[in-house]
């Protein structure tokens, strides 16, 4: 499966990104818990030089919790800031403007001994389409804030929030896209649902999903659909459409159907907490 895959906002978003970030101190960056690597933009490194990061692990509670860790653990040892989150049931919440204090520490100490108090640390949430950035905002901005409005002069036009009163934050999000040089990234975004199904074979990726499963999940689609697990990603597919009775004319067996069920099932968690990538 081949993924060319360039939205045509995209340009209009980076440099919106580009506005945006020299408004900013802080760098926050939603990663899949599913997929870190192939979920983060490398441009973002080049980008946010000279700003404090923090990545969020964010839909950990999709991922299997073993490799949540170990990517926790990936990610420090590079010397990066990182939590887990579930931005949909407010899961990390609680510590993350802690941390974001702690991200902020060298920038809140420059300013003092310039002299400059009092400065609230701006931060910005970026990350790829669908990781969740609107969700995360909303879970951390929800309650007990404040939006800012709008400020002549620096701020022009954009509003922040304030989250506490060291910190406050940009409330459009950064959107950046993945890159696609790795077929094997595109394949991994695919099945997490980030690039649009309609451009996609979706039988041939629910298939090699399947495959995915069968070596690194043994006995998940067995459990699920009262099946025997094959090598063969359409023989599962095969399997699965008989064993939810999908069915076309003849009684065939409707491989489309059973492979929007089965990435369906996978996206929304139906199959358990299911990593797609391990550090090395
Ligand atoms: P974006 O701004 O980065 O584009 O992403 P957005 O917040 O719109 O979130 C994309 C989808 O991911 C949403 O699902 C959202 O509910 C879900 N999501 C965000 N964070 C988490 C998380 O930590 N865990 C889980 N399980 N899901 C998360 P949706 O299908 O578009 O909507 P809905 O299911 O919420 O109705």
């Amino acid at each position: 499966m081949y993924f060319q895959w360039y939205p045509g906002h995209m340009t209009k978003a980076k440099r919106m990104m580009q506005e945006n970030i020299k408004l900013i101190d802080l760098l926050i960056e939603l990663v899949d818990a599913r997929v870190p690597i192939s979920s983060r933009n490398p441009d973002l490194d080049e980008l946010g030089k000279n700003k404090a990061r923090l990545i969020l692990l964010n839909k950990a509670d999709l991922a299997e919790e073993k490799w949540n860790d170990a990517w926790m653990e990936y990610f420090q040892k590079q010397g990066c800031m990182v939590v887990k989150v579930n931005s949909k049931k407010g899961g990390g919440m609680k510590s993350i403007q802690g941390v974001i204090q702690e991200a902020c520490k060298e920038k809140m100490e420059r300013d003092r001994r310039r002299g400059i108090l009092n400065r609230p640390v701006r931060a910005m949430v970026v990350g790829i389409p669908n990781v969740g950035k609107s969700t995360f905002i909303n879970a951390l901005a929800g309650k007990a804030c404040t939006k800012t409005g709008n400020r002549p002069g620096v701020t022009k036009g954009k509003q922040w929030i304030r989250l506490n009163k060291n910190v406050e934050l940009l409330d459009t999000p950064g959107i950046l896209w993945p890159k696609f040089e790795d077929q094997s990234v595109g394949l991994r975004l695919a099945y997490i649902g980030s690039i649009k199904d309609e451009i996609l074979n979706t039988e041939e990726l629910a298939a090699e999903l399947t495959g995915f499963l069968v070596q690194y999940y043994p006995g998940v689609l067995a459990e699920k659909y009262a099946m025997e697990e094959s090598e063969n990603g359409f023989e599962n597919l095969r399997k699965i459409a008989e064993s939810r009775h999908c069915l076309i004319r003849g009684n065939e067996p409707d491989l489309e159907k059973a492979a929007k069920l089965m990435l369906d099932d996978f996206r929304n968690g139906r199959l358990g907490r299911i990593t797609l990538e391990f550090p090395q």
